[in-house]
């Protein structure tokens, strides 16, 4: 949505179109910028500047927020975000496999150590999951998802969007849509998205 509600703040917004979730204490609306150095446990600690590969939010959850809002605070044609259809997965490894692949948190969550399959059948026509940095194979139908994931991922096409404008807002379905941020050119630094997690959209 192009310069969606300007002036509305975020919060306002996402529960207007829908139930917002807090996910941490204060973690409403998230502000997203781009750092060059950061918590080793992070993707800008990871990444930095650079690409970051694509992945659903919170893949290590039992069950990951369904979907995410971004919303442009400062933008740039240069720094794009990416989208990928796991139906494209779906066809390439499918259902079978990525239904019986067992993947782990790379850390226990609340001193538990969760066993997730990368996809569970829902009413909702299904739940993808998918990050390689915070989860890791733990079985061996797990290591051959992982294995042909990433060379789909290496080899398919993927849907640029550009939240250039301020109030510009993309709802991601994060059960089926992985995203990934493009590399951050120099002197785009000050870009500035906010993002809140929800259940459920009107
Ligand atoms: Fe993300």
């Amino acid at each position: 949505m192009d310069e969606y509600r300007v002036g509305t703040d975020t919060a306002t917004v996402a529960h207007a179109l829908g139930e917002p979730i807090t996910p941490w204490q204060g973690g409403l609306v998230q502000d997203l910028v781009p750092r060059a150095t950061a918590s080793p446990n992070t993707y800008s600690g990871i990444f930095g500047l650079d690409r970051f590969p694509f992945h659903s939010d919170l893949a290590h959850w039992r069950t990951p927020p369904r979907y995410l809002l971004l919303r442009c605070i400062t933008g740039h044609a240069a720094v794009p975000t990416l989208l990928l259809d796991a139906h494209t997965i779906y066809d390439a490894v499918t259902l079978d496999v990525l239904g019986r692949a067992i993947f782990r948190p790379r850390r226990p969550r609340d001193g538990k150590l969760t066993l997730l399959r990368l996809y569970e059948p829902t009413e909702a026509g299904g739940c993808f999951r998918w990050d390689e940095i915070f989860l890791k194979p733990a079985s061996r139908i797990g290591d051959i998802a992982d294995c042909r994931v990433r060379e789909e991922l290496a080899n398919c096409k993927s849907l640029s969007i550009t939240l250039a404008r301020a109030g510009d807002t993309l709802l991601i379905d994060n059960w089926r849509m992985l995203h990934a941020r493009s590399p951050i050119p120099l002197g785009r630094e000050d870009r500035k998205f906010q993002r809140v997690y929800l259940e459920g959209v009107r």
